[in-house]
């Protein structure tokens, strides 16, 4: 049996571009009320404008002190949370620069499971909700010039493991999503902060392991529905990555 979406509440974040642009539209179309942040008005303005009278956004940084708290204040009553606010740095380890690598995991780690342990106390309280963490399938394995970022969502897999099994009593939901490269400004986001004139990654990566910002949302949508532990949007993908854990070497 599917769960019913309509009138419920989602804190998303990352939502002025990208996947979590994407997500929140599917989300409003699904009925839910969206709560949406980051750091340019400008461009969240304009995502809720299509999102309906009762969805709103909080500017802001997730990774500044206290944010997620007065997200959740301003939000009020969550069902879920999607924390999807993520970069890349796109460097080989001996250049990189250790703050670059501390504001990745700052980002990409501390505040998504900050946001989703202050919600989670909400859930518990309710005996009811759905978080959900945007990984990555280079969770699962490492390529080079990109180590910070896959150590990053490796990282953030591991937490949500933890957190599935110490929510599963109180019927709270744990979800981590694995998009393969997605079309969005993530690439250029990345190679802007690298300092590198464009991303290897983007440029090398075939057609068939590009997708667009769509197909996530679209399963977003359908684990906040049936949850499963992970979402995959790409089944070559997911068998590579089987493949790669089982062939460490
Ligand atoms: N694109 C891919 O190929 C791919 C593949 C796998 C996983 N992912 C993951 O998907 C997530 C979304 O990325 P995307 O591809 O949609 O890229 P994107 O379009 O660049 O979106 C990134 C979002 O994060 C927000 N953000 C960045 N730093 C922030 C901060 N300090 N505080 C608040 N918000 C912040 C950005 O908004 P502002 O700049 O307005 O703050 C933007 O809305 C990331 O976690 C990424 O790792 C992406």
């Amino acid at each position: 049996m599917k769960i019913p979406l309509e009138g419920k509440t989602i804190v998303i974040t990352g939502a002025s571009s990208g996947i979590g642009e994407a997500t929140a539209h599917a989300c409003a179309k699904a009925g839910m009320r969206c709560i949406v942040t980051a750091r340019r008005e400008d461009r969240l303005k304009h995502v809720c404008l299509k999102l309906g009278d009762n969805s709103t956004y909080v500017v802001g940084d997730v990774t500044e002190k206290g944010f997620n708290q007065h997200l959740l204040n301003e939000a009020g009553d969550v069902y879920a949370i999607f924390a999807n606010a993520g970069h890349g740095l796109n460097q080989k380890l001996v250049d990189y620069d250790i703050n670059k690598f501390k504001e990745l995991f700052n980002l990409n780690v501390f505040s998504a499971i900050e946001l989703a342990s202050l919600a989670s106390k909400q859930m518990v309280a309710q005996k009811k909700g759905h978080i959900i963490l945007n990984a990555s399938c280079l969770s699962k394995f490492s390529v080079q010039r990109n180590s910070a970022y896959c150590g990053s969502k490796a990282a953030l897999e591991a937490i949500s493991k933890s957190m599935r099994m110490e929510l599963k009593k109180s019927k709270v939901f744990v979800s981590t999503v694995h998009p393969i490269g997605t079309k969005t400004e993530f690439f250029k986001e990345s190679s802007t902060r690298s300092g590198t004139a464009f991303s290897d990654f983007e440029q090398n990566t075939p057609a068939w392991l590009m997708q667009p910002p769509e197909k996530v949302a679209k399963a977003v949508i359908k684990c906040l529905q049936k949850p499963k532990p992970e979402v995959w949007t790409s089944l070559s993908m997911r068998l590579i990555s089987v493949a790669f854990s089982v062939l460490q070497r």
